[in-house]
């Protein structure tokens, strides 16, 4: 259903590869809801062209970026601004990747340079966005800036290695940023930390399917979906948010103030 909430609105979209992706269902939704935005994705990703079919349904224009280069994200934002016909109201980061959980590196057995890798694409990049962003001046008023983490921020998954550091750092970056983007232009940043979803970066994750259960048995709403994930975005996005800042903000049908639930009792009983 759609209620109009991002009519005049406009934007970038960072992070759609398929249409598993978060971004992608971000995009559809924010296209429904009137909004008019950029999509953008580093080159290697767009070898497989799934974008395009994206940026065809939701009518929007397609600008490579690699987000850890600053020249890149300069490039997109003047494009962005030139092709939208004005400043920014919205952003999305949904950007994550971790060479080490890729090669099945352990906690114990990191390879540094990977592990700085992590940080740039998956964190460093986010401050690097609103550094442009800022110099250019390419944000309206009252606009939002989203980022996606997870609760291995907070909590210890030890498959999640490397990245766990990353989102720690992700939400640190929205709090800081947050501060600063607010007080020169009433910008707000927040981070959504989202359930597990069956996605690329997700299932790349060593046991996914098992703490995908785990998660899904543990919160009374059960998993989040991708979709009710870009629902969210987008009322963070809309002007019934514009005092909520420098927030993580749990997506996650109730999983990260549970401490046991029967259902995860019931799974124990049955396997003793
Ligand atoms: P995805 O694999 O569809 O999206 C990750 C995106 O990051 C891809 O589009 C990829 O091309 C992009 N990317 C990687 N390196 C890049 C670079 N150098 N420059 C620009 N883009 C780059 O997976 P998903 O799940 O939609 O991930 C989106 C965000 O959601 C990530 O931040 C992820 O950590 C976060 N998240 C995902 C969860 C899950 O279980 N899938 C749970 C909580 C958060």
């Amino acid at each position: 259903m759609s209620y109009n909430l991002l009519k005049g609105k406009k934007g970038i979209i960072f992070g759609a590869l398929d249409e598993k992706s978060i971004a992608w269902k971000v995009a559809m939704r924010a296209h429904e809801e009137g909004a008019e935005f950029v999509l953008t994705n580093a080159p290697i990703a767009m070898r497989m062209g799934e974008i395009n079919k994206l940026a065809e349904a939701c009518n929007a224009q397609v600008i490579p970026a690699d987000a850890t280069s600053v020249e890149d994200l300069e490039n997109l934002f003047s494009k962005a601004q030139e092709i939208l016909g004005g400043k920014l109201d919205f952003v999305l980061h949904s950007i994550g990747m971790s060479p080490n959980i890729r090669k099945g590196k352990s906690y114990g057995d990191l390879n540094y340079e990977w592990f700085q890798k992590t940080l740039d694409i998956s964190a460093l990049s986010f401050h690097k966005v609103m550094h442009v962003a800022e110099k250019q001046d390419a944000m309206n008023e009252w606009g939002s800036i989203v980022a996606l983490s997870y609760i291995a921020a907070q909590r210890v998954f030890p498959d999640y290695t490397d990245m766990s550091h990353a989102k720690a750092l992700l939400e640190s970056i929205a709090r800081n940023y947050g501060h600063r983007f607010g007080n020169l232009k009433k910008v707000r940043v927040n981070t959504i930390s989202q359930s597990p979803t069956k996605t690329t970066a997700g299932t790349g994750v060593g046991g996914f399917d098992a703490f995908y259960d785990y998660a899904d048995k543990m919160s009374p709403l059960g998993n989040a979906s991708a979709e009710s994930c870009a629902d969210y975005c987008i009322t963070l996005f809309s002007d019934l948010t514009r005092m909520v800042t420098m927030q993580n903000l749990m997506h996650d049908g109730g999983f990260s103030y549970m401490g046991i639930s029967e259902g995860v009792v019931e799974m124990l009983n049955k396997q003793q």
